[in-house]
């Protein structure tokens, strides 16, 4: 369990240190990036390592079906990015590829750290779906609240800057939501604006502001709780103990964290 979650720990931290290159992010935590302390060179070479130091761990736990659950969640989490890049800038994005995005690259990865612990603590194949089940709704409840305080966050509380993801392109269903009850022309004006490199800081404070009062919001917002609640009826499958308690709060801590 303990070497466990130290491997898990490393993908993240990698993961992390991937992505703030990829979203060009000066910010994690509050503090400087890593790449922007040691540039983006010296960030990916840091992640690939923590990378490799986690297939080492899971080497070193002589469990061939580990090794299967990690490299699998390692390839879908990088099929997410890559998603996520092939659809920058589509302001047509569907909420169904919307969703597979941050399925894969979030919610697979908490998905497998809850099923690891069943299975190297040999539970049966009921009690690793049901955490497995948790975990995957778990992780997509703290996606879309990610992408939710993108909007309605500040930058004192999250420890990054709002309004990041719409300036790197990416296109996030409070946004999806926002678009889809606007006239077509006017969704196609935005969407000109914004692809083209043209807004200006303005523009960006002006779409976050209209996005912040939107209905978007709320229901950005109530999905989330509906994924929590889908996550706490599968832990509610397993017997008691402080250990499914702990769990459960996460789930309150994910809707109500501003950071
Ligand atoms: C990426 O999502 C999460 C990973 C798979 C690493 P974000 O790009 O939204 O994460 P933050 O906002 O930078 O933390
Ligand atoms: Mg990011
Ligand atoms: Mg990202
Ligand atoms: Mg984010």
């Amino acid at each position: 369990i303990y070497r466990l979650s130290t491997l898990f720990e490393y993908v993240h931290a990698a993961s992390l240190l991937h992505d703030d290159v990829l979203d060009n992010a000066d910010l994690r935590r509050s503090k400087p990036s890593a790449r922007q302390v040691w540039g983006n060179s010296a960030a990916v070479l840091g992640g690939d390592f923590l990378y490799a130091a986690a297939s080492a761990i899971a080497v070193e736990c002589k469990d061939l079906e580990l090794i299967q659950l990690l490299s699998d969640v390692l390839k879908r989490m990088v099929e997410g990015q890559f998603l996520e890049l092939e659809h920058t800038h589509d302001w047509k994005i569907t909420k169904t590829a919307y969703m597979e995005i941050i399925t894969a690259k979030t919610a697979t990865l908490i998905a497998a750290a809850c099923t690891s612990g069943a299975m190297v603590a040999h539970a049966d194949d009921k009690t690793m779906r049901h955490l497995g089940e948790f975990g995957l709704n778990l992780g997509i409840a703290f996606q879309l609240m990610d992408d939710l305080l993108d909007y309605t966050s500040s930058q004192e509380a999250f420890g990054k800057p709002v309004g990041k993801d719409l300036k790197e392109g990416k296109i996030t269903l409070p946004l999806v939501y926002f678009v889809s009850e606007l006239e077509k022309g006017e969704g196609e004006r935005l969407a000109e604006l914004f692809k083209s490199q043209k807004a200006k800081d303005k523009d960006y404070e002006d779409l976050v502001r209209r996005v912040r009062t939107h209905g978007a919001i709320e229901r950005v917002r109530s999905e989330a709780s509906e994924y929590v609640e889908r996550a706490c009826e599968a832990l509610g499958l397993l017997p008691d103990s402080p250990g499914r308690r702990s769990l459960m709060e996460l789930g309150t801590y994910i809707l109500t964290r501003r950071r």
